[in-house]
């Protein structure tokens, strides 16, 4: 026969039974969840359901960025400070992004990580002479090219890592098209250079063919000849991304909500969704409601990567973040909000949006063969 309950049919439609029966309820009619609906009113309130949907539509954009500058006294948007820039190392597996990193870090990332591959993106931040430069380790992995693809977008600067004995590989045209893609400038940093085979003027040979010409060979391309084991010349590579830097006069509010870009995420046995977040603009504070993709919560803790508790976090500052309801999506933005509540409802939003994206590809015929299977 031609009847539907109320739960069948908000189960087809993806929301919640509460919903169509608050809905039913304003239209005067009293029911329960196992009530049964004939064809007309469930097409009837599907389409009505909708249209409220629609006209009452949750503005995220506004609700992301109304009254985002809270502590600038002026109450403008115009505290914009110097901050440091975001160094992306790319290139192809194995010619020495972690080792590189390590080297300038001087700690050993490498040799507790599985297999010696890196699986995430790892974020750093380093001083040098009194100036900070956060660095993002991307996997070289061939799986991982589109978690890449994402790290080159809150990114100001690629190093891009080619070893001296092995030249240009297809990961490397990858991490160049990613970079060019983004209209991010490379430095290129030949790796290897103590290994008896290297061949940096290879290297410089097959990255012409990539518009990619050093200033020796008449081009603005700055190379840097580097051994991530011996570390020689690191200091030169640490000049260069300071004075690519200082070009680019990159700027940021640190009186503002915070917001930026979810790094790397994974849940933890013991503290539960753990985020490691990149800081674009703002300023985040620990007890920060803030919302990513379909999860919320507060910052509950802040740590760096040398595991010291941080109570705020500026500018290009990367973090560990506790607190999220679920584990977000790297590459995601993150928002912090004015309230628990507002992180809430755009998550939820967000959550209502995708059930609907997915009942409009479904709906309308699988309503209609629903009714003729019946
Ligand atoms: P993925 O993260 O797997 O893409 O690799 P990666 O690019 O981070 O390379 P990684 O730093 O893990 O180094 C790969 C191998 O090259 C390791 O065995 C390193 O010890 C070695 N290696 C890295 N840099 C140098 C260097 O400057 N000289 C020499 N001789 N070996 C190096
Ligand atoms: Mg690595």
């Amino acid at each position: 026969s031609d009847v539907i309950t109320v739960g069948e049919l908000a189960k087809r439609m993806g929301v919640k039974s509460k919903d169509l029966i608050t809905e039913l309820m304003r239209q005067g009619q009293m029911v329960t969840i196992n009530h049964p609906l004939d064809y007309e009113t469930a097409a009837i309130l599907a389409s009505e359901f909708n249209y409220e949907v629609e006209n009452v539509a949750f503005d995220e954009e506004h609700v992301l960025t109304d009254d985002a500058v809270i502590t600038d006294e002026s109450g403008s948007d115009e505290g914009a400070i110097p901050r440091p820039p975001v160094v992306t190392i790319m290139g192809h597996v194995d010619h020495g992004k972690t080792s590189l990193l390590d080297a300038i870090r001087a700690t050993n990332v490498t040799s507790g990580e599985a297999g010696g591959i890196t699986q995430h993106i790892g974020a750093y931040d380093v001083t040098v002479n009194g100036r900070k430069i956060t660095f993002l380790d991307t996997p070289g992995h061939e799986a991982f090219t589109s978690m890449r693809a994402r790290g080159a977008k809150v990114t100001d600067i690629v190093v891009l890592v080619v070893a001296a004995d092995d030249g240009v590989m297809p990961q490397t045209k990858e991490a160049i098209n990613h970079s060019k893609a983004a209209g991010v400038p490379i430095i290129v940093a030949i790796n290897k250079m103590d290994k008896p085979d290297a061949n940096p003027d290879r290297v410089k040979q097959e990255l012409t063919e990539f518009e990619m010409v050093p200033e020796d060979w008449g081009g603005d391309t700055i190379f840097v000849e580097v051994s991530a084991k011996t570390t020689a010349n690191l200091d030169s590579l640490l000049e260069m991304i300071l004075l690519q830097a200082e070009v680019l006069e990159l700027k940021a509010n640190p009186h503002k909500r915070a917001k930026g870009a979810i790094v790397e995420a994974r849940l933890d046995r013991g503290r539960g969704p753990v985020a490691t977040v990149l800081v674009e603009e703002g300023t985040l504070r620990i007890g920060d409601p803030i919302v990513s993709g379909l999860h919320y919560g507060r910052v509950r803790t802040m740590t760096n990567d040398r595991g010291d508790r941080l109570e705020e976090a500026g500018p290009s500052c990367p973090v560990e973040v506790t607190g999220l309801s679920g584990t977000p999506v790297a590459g995601d933005t993150f928002h912090a909000v004015e309230s628990e509540k507002v992180a809430k409802d755009v998550a939820t939003h967000r959550q209502r949006k995708i059930r609907e994206q997915e009942l409009a590809t479904t709906s309308k015929i699988s309503l209609e063969q629903l009714y003729a299977r019946l």
